[in-house]
């Protein structure tokens, strides 16, 4: 068991925001029992996609993105009810105003994403990470659920990451994709329709990697960790780092949801061999 923000998770294993539709929850849920799914980041009204591509494999196991928080809106949520996994609803919008309108929506779920990271649409994701402190107090006044913050890669991580902490988040999800862009050269055209996408998939693990360490290191706080993981290694290189579950996401698309019990395999294995238990993990590569 792990206890995530007083909440007791069976294994690490979670899947993502943004894998899975709503409409598919309980049955991947039954299917292939990941700890936890997290939902794609719902807003108050519904949203589209940006037009096509949205989704490009630009190398092996690297993908980019745009799809733009393309989402049902936060009222399909009632679709979800009672499921062997646990929830986590991913919350976004593109005002304080519209975040604590979708929150007073969510009545459901163990636990609330703010999802103030996402790079693929303007107002929305990222272009909130400034106003991390008012968010966060806001939404902690209209909620008794425990809030996590899912941020990006960026420079000043610490500083951002300290903000949503003194304003009162439970724990951080470390880390959305990466801001990118490819070319065409036989057109000279940008690959993705939106011109960005976010970079995510085995590309950016070294990067989550270092930016969990570096927030572990300074906060000591609790982290859903993600960025990358196609392995039981590389899962447990994020626990060793500070993250306390772990969040599959592009392996899903490259590989399917058999991934996840691959990966849930893997760890099992390396924790037999080596005679540890998660608990003996978490963080443990930051105290040397
Ligand atoms: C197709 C796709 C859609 C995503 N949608 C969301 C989203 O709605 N909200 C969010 O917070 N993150 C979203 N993400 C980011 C993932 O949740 C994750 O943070 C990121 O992809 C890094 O993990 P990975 O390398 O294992 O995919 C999305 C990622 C992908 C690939």
């Amino acid at each position: 068991m792990i206890n995530l923000a007083g909440i007791q998770f069976k294994d690490p294993i979670i899947i993502s925001s943004g894998i899975v539709t709503l409409s598919k929850i309980k049955e991947v849920c039954k299917n292939y029992l990941p700890s936890a799914i997290t939902t794609k980041t719902l807003t108050l009204k519904p949203l589209n996609p940006h037009d096509p591509p949205t989704l490009v494999k630009f190398h092996d196991k690297c993908y980019l993105n745009a799809i733009g928080l393309g989402n049902p809106g936060i009222d399909e949520l009632k679709k979800i009810n009672e499921m062997e996994c646990k929830l986590i609803v991913s919350v976004g919008g593109s005002s304080i105003d519209e975040i604590i309108e979708v929150i007073k929506k969510v009545d459901r779920g163990e636990i609330i994403e703010l999802n103030l990271s996402s790079p693929n649409r303007k107002g929305y994701g990222e272009s909130l990470a400034s106003y991390v402190y008012e968010v966060v107090k806001n939404v902690k006044g209209v909620t008794n659920k425990p809030v996590f913050v899912k941020l990006g890669p960026w420079d000043n991580i610490i500083e951002i990451a300290g903000r949503a902490i003194s304003a009162g988040a439970d724990g951080l999800s470390l880390i959305n994709t990466v801001k990118g862009m490819v070319i065409d050269v036989e057109t000279f055209k940008k690959v993705m329709h939106y011109g960005t996408g976010g970079i995510s998939g085995k590309c950016i693990h070294p990067l989550a990697v270092r930016i969990i360490h570096d927030v572990y290191k300074e906060y000591n706080v609790d982290i859903i960790g993600m960025g990358g993981v196609f392995s039981g290694i590389d899962a447990i290189e994020l626990m060793s780092v500070g993250a306390k579950l772990i969040g599959l996401g592009t392996v899903i698309i490259d590989e399917g949801y058999s991934s996840i019990i691959r990966i849930r395999k893997e760890m099992e294995e390396y924790l037999k061999e080596k005679g540890l238990k998660y608990s003996d993990i978490i963080g443990v590569a930051v105290k040397k």
